[in-house]
C-alpha cells in the first residue's frame, strides 16, 4: 500500500533528493534538483519511506493556464505497481482544481512506461509543433515551439497533451495525431 501526498517535512525532501540522484543520469539530476525549487511536489510514500515523486506547476500563457508535469520517478524496486499512474493522477487533479486548460508533458520516445502511463490516462502523444498550434488557438502568447519550451522550460523528444478545462472538452477534440478538432 501507498499514500500520495505533500512532502510533511524537510526529511522527505531530501528523500526526494535521494531518489533522483539514484535513478537518473548526471545530466537529467541536475534539471531535477533545480526543479525542485519552483514546482509543486507530491511523493508517494509506502512503509513509512518516500519512493517516488512527481514535479508540476501551472505557467500562464495569454488566457491559456497550461499545467506542466516536469520529473517524475519511482524507486526500481517499487515499480510496476501504479505509483507512477496515480502519482500522475494526483498531480493532475490539483492542476485541474487550480485552473489548468491543459497538461503537457514530454519525454524520450523510448521511455514507454511514462508513454504508457500518460495514453491510459487519456494523453495523446504529439510534437512541439502540434501542442504550440493547439495551445495558440486556444490563445495562448506562443509564436513558435521554442516559446512554449522557454515558457515550461522542457524540450524533451516527444509531448504528452491533454485538454482538461471542462468548456473545451466538451467542445473540442484532440486527435490521435494532436490535432484539434
Ligand atoms: C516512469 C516511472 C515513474 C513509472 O513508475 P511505475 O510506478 O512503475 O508506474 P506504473 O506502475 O503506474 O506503470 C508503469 C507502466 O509502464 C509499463 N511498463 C513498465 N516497463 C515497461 C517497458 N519496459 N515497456 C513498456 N511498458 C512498460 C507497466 O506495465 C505499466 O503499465 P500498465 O499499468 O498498463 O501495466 C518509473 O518507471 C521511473 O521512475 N522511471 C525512471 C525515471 C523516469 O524515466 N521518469 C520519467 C521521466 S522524468
Amino acid at each position: 500500500m501507498f499514500v500520495i501526498r505533500k512532502p510533511e517535512n524537510a526529511q522527505e525532501i531530501e528523500q526526494v533528493r535521494d531518489i533522483i540522484r539514484r535513478i537518473f543520469s548526471e545530466l537529467h539530476a541536475y534539471y531535477a534538483l533545480k526543479g525542485l525549487k519552483n514546482h509543486r511536489l507530491l511523493v508517494a510514500v509506502c512503509d513509512g519511506n518516500v519512493v517516488g515523486f512527481i514535479q508540476f506547476k501551472l505557467v500562464q500563457s495569454g488566457n491559456v493556464r497550461i499545467g506542466h508535469i516536469y520529473y517524475m520517478g519511482v524507486l526500481p524496486e517499487y515499480r510496476g505497481r501504479g505509483i507512477g499512474t496515480e502519482l500522475v493522477k494526483c498531480a493532475e487533479k490539483e492542476l485541474v482544481s487550480k485552473g489548468a486548460d491543459c497538461i503537457i508533458a514530454s519525454t524520450q520516445r523510448r521511455n514507454q512506461p511514462v508513454i504508457k502511463i500518460f495514453t491510459k490516462l487519456g494523453y495523446v502523444v504529439t510534437d512541439w509543433d502540434e501542442v504550440t498550434h493547439i495551445i495558440k488557438s486556444m490563445g495562448a502568447d506562443v509564436e513558435d515551439p521554442y516559446d512554449l519550451m522557454w515558457l515550461i522550460y522542457d524540450y524533451d523528444e516527444v509531448v504528452l497533451f491533454k485538454l482538461v478545462r471542462k468548456s473545451l472538452t466538451s467542445k473540442k477534440r484532440v486527435t490521435s495525431s494532436g490535432i484539434l478538432s
